[in-house]
């Protein structure tokens, strides 16, 4: 394509650091998209003749066939998507092709197939934050009274219930979800007609080609336009946020399935066996949501390191913003698949989860509580009453419940038997009625609402 400047061809290493193709070729619907609508204006504008473009388009649109059938041959002579269509264009429809990339670079080229890419991941990753949303909710839905011990520093903490602690994943993911609508939203500017870098002289009209490709505008400088990679490091920064969030409920999960919590079962479509031990039942897909989120994240670093020395305008580091995006969306894509899949077949062991949630005296607020509200104690008076019960109970190894009215009455002897209603998980969670508390009425109420929004779409 530049055999006018030079006597000898590349290198072979040299070809070898230079190509793209072996990663880029992904991004052909984009290319041809592109030049289709760049065609077109090139045309609309008289620029080119009606008869190049017709043929041009028709070239174009052969090439996605054969791409598409399999049957198009990838060069690495021709170092990148964007050469490899045209040099096919040129096979097909002789010198007209040559025509095609008048008014534009590969710079801005590459810009905007990388754009339209983009958009489509995030609208793709969108809907499947969706469903796993909607896997979580009905599960919520459905074990929205389900007692089990909520923790803090991994500690019984006081108890909560199932549909309340996977509603916490429903809110995180519709945060992931606004991010990602927002990056959308902020990204959906064209940068078709920069050219190389500093526009051009041709009479091209940049609207046209950014309505033509759903853009909501052209962008507006051309020197940003084919040097920006926001658009990259915002979905990577959404994804990455949002790879955290599947890495934790994962951990969860792997926890969950041990035998020492017993909290969930896992089905057998989503674990594996172990080839030694039979009694095994291993977390693998929880496992690997978990160590794949590292990857997510190194796609990030990666692209913020690339880009941070970069001088204005586009200077060829920037082909590395593509394999670790690509490779970033494809395994959060199949983190939200897994874990959606997970979710959806993972059966509750109710009885263990509720015995679990009377241990480690998660109702010792419940009582200090009740020392406030019945005996108007001040708080922290209360705390340490309930406190010094405690150390009885735990001294004689038995739950807060089981210590007698008159050992009670030893530490305050103005508590009542009155005590031991609240003393009981069920009691504790359904008196939790604050908004955004635990007890299993909001709990079901938040859940509807959230499929009722979910089934809006
Ligand atoms: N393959 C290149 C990339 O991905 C396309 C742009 C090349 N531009 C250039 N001036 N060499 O960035």
């Amino acid at each position: 394509m530049w055999g006018g400047r030079f006597a000898t061809g590349p290198d072979a290493i040299m070809e070898e650091i230079n190509a793209s193709i072996d990663f880029d070729q992904r991004l052909w619907r984009q290319d041809i998209r592109g030049s289709l609508a760049h065609a077109a204006m090139l045309a609309a504008t008289g620029i080119l003749t009606q008869a190049d473009v017709d043929a041009i388009s028709a070239g174009l649109k052969g090439i996605e066939t054969e791409i598409e059938a399999g049957r198009f041959t990838f060069s690495r002579a021709l170092e990148d998507i964007h050469m490899n269509v045209e040099s096919n264009l040129k096979d097909r429809i002789g010198p007209a092709a040559g025509r095609l990339h008048t008014a534009r670079s590969r710079n801005d080229q590459v810009a905007t197939d990388m754009r339209l890419w983009v958009r489509d991941a995030l609208d793709q990753l969108d809907e499947q934050v969706a469903d796993l949303q909607l896997a979580l909710a009905e599960k919520a839905e459905s074990y929205a009274g389900a007692v089990m011990p909520g923790f803090t520093h991994l500690q019984s903490a006081q108890p909560v219930t199932f549909g309340h602690h996977l509603l916490a994943y429903v809110e995180m993911l519709a945060r992931d979800r606004g991010r990602l609508r927002d990056a959308r939203e902020r990204m959906n500017e064209c940068p078709l007609g920069a050219a190389a870098l500093a526009g051009t002289s041709f009479p091209i009209d940049r609207h046209m080609t950014a309505k033509a490709l759903g853009f909501a505008r052209p962008t507006a400088n051309s020197l940003d336009s084919v040097s920006d990679r926001d658009f990259v490091l915002e979905t990577l920064s959404a994804a990455s946020i949002c790879a955290v969030h599947l890495s934790r409920l994962a951990e969860e999960i792997v926890l969950w399935a041990t035998p020492q919590f017993g909290f969930v079962k896992l089905s057998d479509r989503f674990s594996t066996g172990s080839s030694i031990m039979p009694q095994k039942r291993n977390p693998d897909a929880a496992e690997l949501v978990r160590g794949k989120a590292g990857r997510v994240f190194g796609a990030l670093q990666g692209l913020l390191t690339m880009m941070k020395g970069l001088p204005l305008t586009y200077s060829k580091d920037m082909q590395e913003d593509k394999e670790g995006t690509f490779d970033a969306v494809q395994t959060l894509s199949l983190c939200l698949a897994a874990t959606a899949g997970m979710v959806r077949d993972m059966q509750p062991d109710l009885k263990t989860m509720r015995k679990a949630a009377g241990l480690g005296y998660a109702t010792a607020t419940d009582l200090a509580d009740w020392l406030v509200r019945v005996l108007k104690m001040p708080f922290r008076d209360a705390h340490h009453v309930t406190g010094r019960l405690v150390g009885i109970a735990s001294g004689k190894g038995v739950g807060l419940e089981k210590l007698s009215l008159a050992e009670m009455q030893e530490v305050e002897p103005r508590i009542s038997d009155e005590v031991f209603a609240v003393l009981g998980v069920e009691r504790s969670v359904k008196s939790r009625t604050s908004y955004g508390g635990t007890a299993p009425a909001n709990v079901r109420r938040q859940a509807r609402r959230w499929l009722k929004q979910l089934a809006k779409g």
